[in-house]
C-alpha cells in the first residue's frame, strides 16, 4: 500500500516537479561524492560505477536507470542513506549521501546545474529517463 502510494505521488509530481534535466545538482557537489564513493562504495560497486562484487549492482547504465525511473531523488537518497555500505547503513551523514547522489546521477548523463541538491529539494524531483 505505501508502495503504492508512493508510485502515485511520484506521478503526481512527475509533471509539476523541476526536471531532473534541468541541472539539479553541482559538479562540484558531485566531484565531492566521487571522493566519497572512491572511498565508501568503490570496493563493491567498483571505481567506474560496475559492479566487482557478485552480489552488488551496477550503478551506471540503462538496467540502473530502468529500475530508478519514475522514482524521486528523496525516495533514492533515503533507499542509499538507509541501507548503503552495506553492512554500514547511515554511517555518512546526509550531506555526503546527497553528494554520492549527485555523482550517481552525473555518471548516468545527468546535466549539473547552479543549486546543489538537497533533502528538502530532492523531494520533488523524479529520475526521468530520457525518452
Ligand atoms: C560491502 C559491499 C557494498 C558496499 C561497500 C556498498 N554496497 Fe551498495 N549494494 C551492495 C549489494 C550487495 C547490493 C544489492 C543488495 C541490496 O540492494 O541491498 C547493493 C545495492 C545498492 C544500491 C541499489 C541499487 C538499486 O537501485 O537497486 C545502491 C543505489 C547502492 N548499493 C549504492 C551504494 C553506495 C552509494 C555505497 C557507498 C555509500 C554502497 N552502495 C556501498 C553492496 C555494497
Amino acid at each position: 500500500m505505501l508502495l503504492l502510494l508512493g508510485a502515485l505521488v511520484a506521478d503526481a509530481q512527475d509533471a509539476s516537479g523541476p526536471s531532473i534535466w534541468s541541472g539539479v545538482f553541482t559538479a562540484a557537489q558531485a566531484k565531492r561524492g566521487d571522493d566519497a564513493y572512491q572511498a565508501g562504495c568503490s570496493s563493491c560497486h567498483g571505481s567506474d560505477l560496475r559492479a566487482t562484487d557478485a552480489e552488488a549492482v551496477d550503478l551506471v547504465g540503462p538496467g540502473l536507470r530502468a529500475k530508478w525511473n519514475g522514482k524521486t531523488l528523496e525516495e533514492r537518497f533515503e533507499r542509499i542513506r538507509d541501507t548503503m555500505p552495506l553492512g554500514n547503513a547511515n554511517s555518512l551523514g546526509d550531506k555526503t549521501y546527497m553528494d554520492i547522489l549527485a555523482f550517481i546521477l552525473q555518471s548516468n548523463d545527468f546535466p549539473a546545474g547552479s543549486q546543489e541538491l538537497l533533502p528538502e529539494t530532492a523531494k520533488a524531483i523524479v529520475f526521468v529517463q530520457k525518452p
